[in-house]
């Protein structure tokens, strides 16, 4: 087997990374735009960005040379919905122009409806720990599955609940900066659950093209150590082991995909709940960079393995491409659900040289060697739909500000942001052209 004829190779972003723009055409700031102060490296801020508010049109035309079919994009709450009950026209119209120039260069678009950018005046109200923040995000569902639902077929409610739970409520990292205990993460994790449930029904019940519904969730996998049944079984068994903690798998997963709530989540989630929560996937997105082996601190299992000179991004993640062939393998085999790659991608210290070129052979080599081994999976007949890199460029990495490039293409910041193309770039259009058949056949990586 190889690669679906229409296999969405693309690239990824999310508007608060992205977008800039961020008091213009009546948007109202968002937590990452006004709770930030203190926070961030350099004590950058998102209020530019790579302002893809203002290039709309040279982005999508851009990415067309570059041959990506897909683009993963996220919305701004607060620029669609900028107050209670207030729809903004001039928001909407910058997205129903930005899935047009996609569509006219040939990239299929996929939306997050929420990629952390938690508007304040939601926020005021209690944010994620309110009641009634569950109706006010189907609303907001509603009214995005309505404008742009007739040209968009694919939808993700929530980027990585996980993370933003994590960062944002439990450690105190990311906005909104609280550390709300125990009782609060159950709470908030309620609230999210719901959410996702309620704005998935909204898009099936508002797109005029019959969508396709999923989630991007930060899809742990611990990855065998060795080529036995037991190591494999027992990587899977950490994989989706349950866990009193957001950063589990299953205390996201067990709702959404299964209906069904862990031990510990039954006293605050009811049957009723579950109902709600439970709506029918598509698909199983997954943003994945790493095996969870190499995890620096945290966890400490007999998985885990202690490499001198284990290669590693500038995030300090460790580089296991044969992440990208066990993750599919064990989350369609538990699930069923065709996988779609909604994030995956590297951190590297990238320069404009001499030559007037960014040359990233280290990106290069990663996306080869995870490619490589998203393929093994494929050619054994796990159901892959598409590979989303992140990201499509270098943009705002939140607490980190702009210290980290992630993109294939590199935002100049210093000159009105201008977009450099990279060599990987240029690497992933062949990969594109020649739909992955050219990718070399490695070895599996132990
Ligand atoms: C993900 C997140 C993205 C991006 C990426 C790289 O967790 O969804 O927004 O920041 O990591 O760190």
């Amino acid at each position: 087997m190889a690669f679906a004829k229409d296999f969405l190779w693309g690239a990824a972003s999310a508007s608060a990374q992205v977008e800039g723009g961020w008091n213009e055409g009546g948007r109202t700031p968002s937590i990452w735009d006004a709770l930030i102060d203190g926070h961030i490296k350099y004590n950058d801020t998102p209020a530019v960005a790579c302002d893809t508010y203002h290039h709309a049109k040279d982005d999508a035309a851009l990415m067309g040379e570059i041959g990506l079919r897909s683009y993963r994009f996220s919305i701004s709450w607060s620029r669609v919905i900028p107050a209670e009950g207030k729809v903004n026209p001039t928001g909407i119209a910058y997205y129903s122009n930005l899935v047009d120039e996609l569509l006219k260069n040939g990239v299929t678009p996929m939306i997050t409806l929420y990629h952390w950018d938690l508007p304040m005046w939601v926020y005021r109200k209690g944010g994620w720990l309110s009641e009634e923040i569950s109706d006010l995000f189907a609303d907001y569902a509603k009214t995005v599955a309505e404008a742009l639902g007739d040209r968009v077929g694919y939808w993700l409610t929530f980027n990585e609940p996980q993370v933003f739970v994590g960062a944002g409520y439990n450690r105190g990292t990311h906005a909104p900066f609280l550390q709300v205990g125990k009782v609060g993460i159950e709470t908030v994790t309620r609230n999210i659950l719901l959410a996702h449930g309620k704005a998935a029904a909204a898009i099936r019940q508002y797109a005029a093209k019959t969508p396709k519904v999923g989630f991007a969730p930060s899809a742990r996998c611990y990855t065998p150590t060795e080529d036995t049944p037991d190591a494999i079984a027992e990587a899977k068994r950490l994989t989706f082991e349950g866990s009193i903690t957001h950063t589990g798998n299953i205390w996201w997963e067990s709702p959404i995909v299964r209906g069904e709530a862990l031990d510990e989540q039954k006293h605050f989630l009811s049957e009723d709940d579950l109902k709600v929560i439970h709506q029918p996937l598509d698909f199983f997105g997954v943003n994945v960079y790493q095996s969870r082996n190499y995890l620096a601190k945290g966890e400490d299992t007999a998985q885990r393995r202690a490499k001198w000179g284990q290669p590693r991004t500038q995030m300090g993640w460790a580089i296991t491409p044969e992440v990208l062939y066990w993750l599919p393998k064990f989350y369609y085999e538990r699930y069923g659900l065709q996988i779609l790659i909604t994030e995956n991608g590297l951190a590297n210290c990238d320069v404009i040289s001499l030559d007037g070129a960014v040359h990233d052979p280290q990106r290069i080599d990663f996306m080869t060697r995870y490619l490589a081994h998203l393929k093994m999976a494929v050619d054994e007949g796990v159901p892959v739909i598409g590979y989303q890199y992140w990201s499509l460029m270098d943009n705002f990495e939140w607490d980190k500000g702009y210290a980290m490039r992630f993109g294939m293409i590199y935002t100049d910041y210093a000159n009105g942001c201008r977009r450099v193309p990279k060599d990987s770039a240029r690497f992933y259009s062949e990969i594109i052209r020649t739909n992955g058949e050219n990718l070399p056949t490695l070895p599996l990586n132990w």
